[in-house]
């Protein structure tokens, strides 16, 4: 059951990277739904998956098959598209995180330039909000950023903590400065704060102490995690790294 207390910080399990592998030989295993159902029973309160444009992960299936399987909270993160906004308003899953999408990147660089996609979003973020999922929007620690999302009624950010993985040092110090301002000016404007984006066992710490942070998004470090020590494992030691720091 998802614990929606104030003080529990949410874990959110992506398997993009479960359907990374089962791709690159074009058949069914690993399943990523089964990786979905392990990550739940190991403490994952939700299950985050991103349908990419070029569905180079996960496909339209994997949706509705996670759709159907998942008794936990599904967010689907989506690029800021027709196509994409069918395919949510279709499959309604609990939210939707909507992010920047290149078809040259290798994974989401930076955050949404929501100020600067108001007119795009606005009309998507009222439709998913009218179909009942929770949107939430990815972007950069910023004040223009958090105001755009108050502007266009975003109930959820998501901040991207790249750069505060990528850093060290006092540049690190001062990224992480800046999202835990960015963190609590969300909440005093009833934003509640989202992290996630190279999020590892050494670096998550100072994010999940961010009180107003509620929901930590972790992909990649996880399923890498999980050929050494599997993934149950992975999960049990994040989400201890977790607790620790809260
Ligand atoms: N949150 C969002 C919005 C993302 O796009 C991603 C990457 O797909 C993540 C969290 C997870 O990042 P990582 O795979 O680096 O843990």
């Amino acid at each position: 059951m998802t614990d929606y207390s104030p003080a529990r910080l949410r874990l959110g399990v992506n398997i993009d990277h479960v359907a990374t592998i089962r791709n690159a030989r074009g058949g069914d295993h690993p399943d990523p739904v089964k990786a979905a159902l392990l990550a739940v029973e190991a403490g994952a309160d939700g299950i985050t998956a991103h349908l990419r444009e070029d569905r180079r992960h996960i496909r339209d299936e994997d949706i509705a098959s996670l759709m159907a399987a998942l008794t936990v909270p599904l967010n689907l993160e989506m690029a800021a598209t027709s196509e994409m906004l069918e395919i949510a308003l279709r499959h309604k899953p609990h939210a939707a995180c909507i992010v920047p999408e290149k078809r040259e990147e290798r994974t989401t660089e930076g955050g949404l330039d929501a100020a600067r996609a108001f007119d795009v979003l606005a009309p998507m973020v009222k439709a998913l909000g009218d179909a009942g999922v929770r949107v939430s929007l990815f972007i950069e620690p910023d004040v223009a950023q958090i105001d755009a999302a108050i502007r266009l009624g975003a109930p959820v950010v998501e901040f991207h903590t790249g750069s505060y993985a990528h850093l060290a040092g006092q540049a690190r110090a001062d990224e992480l400065r800046r999202i835990s301002d960015a963190a609590a000016l969300a909440a005093r404007n009833g934003i509640e704060p989202h992290a996630g984006h190279g999020l590892t066992f050494d670096n998550v710490g100072p994010v999940a102490a961010i009180p107003q942070i509620r929901e930590l998004n972790i992909g990649h470090f996880l399923v890498g995690e999980a050929i050494f020590t599997g993934l149950a494992d992975a999960i049990q030691t994040m989400r201890a790294h977790m607790d620790a720091a809260r």
